[in-house]
């Protein structure tokens, strides 16, 4: 560096072109009087020029990234999915064959623990498909049950997500009549032998009063899906349709019941799946 310099000095360049000069000393970039040059031997204030390069570099950068954070934002909140209304959606055996109150009282047994799942009305909304009181049950069974469908009014369907944060089946599950030598104290009668029970933080649920709370941390039953039988004395085949929810409170992790998710279509397949049965429950 020579700060002295004369206007006769030789050019006296910087290491770099742009911005490695030091901030607020002044640099001759050419000898007085060649082409280009002010033509009384003025100096250039580096400082300026490169404040100039920085604002012009930090512009440049400044809208590319505006323009990457507004294509960020655009991926990170995907527009809400969902559908308008519940549909009328036909279920299906684990076969594929339409699902009947026949079939439903013959092969499923409300006091084993395997799991009949089906998903409804998104694709993302598992559902418990359960039958209280099949003929087979040898006296073992709820009858009548509110939102009840088939000759004994004893199909019911529950959301398969816990109302308290959301597990789903497996880990929250059906407990048929038996299955654990567990009794609840009185508080819980009202829903003893027939419930289904969360073993992520052990709420539990009444199958015979509309999955309503027997046991916390859950404080909302779980969304009831609707049923329709179409009773045969009545002109009907048998078939069993979900056609809406009897509840106001929405599944679990869903703002919306029907949002959230895509349509399940015009049928929906029950699948069977094995139970996660803890018969040790938290004393309150
Ligand atoms: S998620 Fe089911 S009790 Fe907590």
């Amino acid at each position: 560096m020579n700060l002295d310099c004369p206007a006769s000095c030789p050019f006296v360049a910087g290491r770099g072109d742009a911005l490695d000069f030091p901030l607020g000393q002044l640099h001759r970039v050419a000898p007085v009087g060649s082409a280009g040059t002010p033509p009384d031997g003025t100096e250039v204030d580096e400082t300026k020029r490169n404040l100039l390069k920085l604002l012009a570099v930090a512009g440049v950068v400044g809208a590319a990234g505006g323009g990457l954070a507004g294509g960020a934002l655009q991926y990170a909140q995907p527009p809400v999915v969902g559908i308008k209304s519940f549909p009328s959606v036909q279920l299906l055996d684990v076969d594929g064959a339409p699902l009947t109150a026949t079939k439903v009282n013959a092969e499923y047994n409300a006091t084993t623990p395997e799991l009949h799942l089906f998903y409804y009305p998104l694709t993302n909304e598992p559902n418990f498909f359960l039958n209280l009181a099949p003929a087979a049950s040898g006296g073992v069974g709820a009858t009548n049950v509110p939102g009840g469908v088939g000759p004994t009014g004893s199909i019911v369907a529950y959301s398969a997500i816990c109302q308290h944060l959301g597990c789903p089946a497996p880990a929250i599950s059906y407990y048929p009549p038996g299955t654990c030598s567990q009794t609840f104290d009185g508080k819980y009668v009202k829903g003893l032998g027939f419930y289904i029970h969360c073993s992520c933080h052990g709420s539990t649920y009444d199958v015979t009063d509309s999955a309503a709370n027997l046991t916390g941390p859950a404080i909302y039953p779980l969304p009831q899906v609707t049923l329709l039988w179409k009773d045969p004395s009545k002109g009907g085949d048998d078939s069993i349709w979900a056609i809406g929810e009897s509840t106001s409170v929405p599944v679990n992790g869903h703002f919306n019941t029907l949002q959230g998710g895509y349509g399940v279509g015009s049928t929906s397949q029950l699948a069977s799946e094995s139970a996660i049965i803890l018969c040790k429950f938290p004393s309150s």
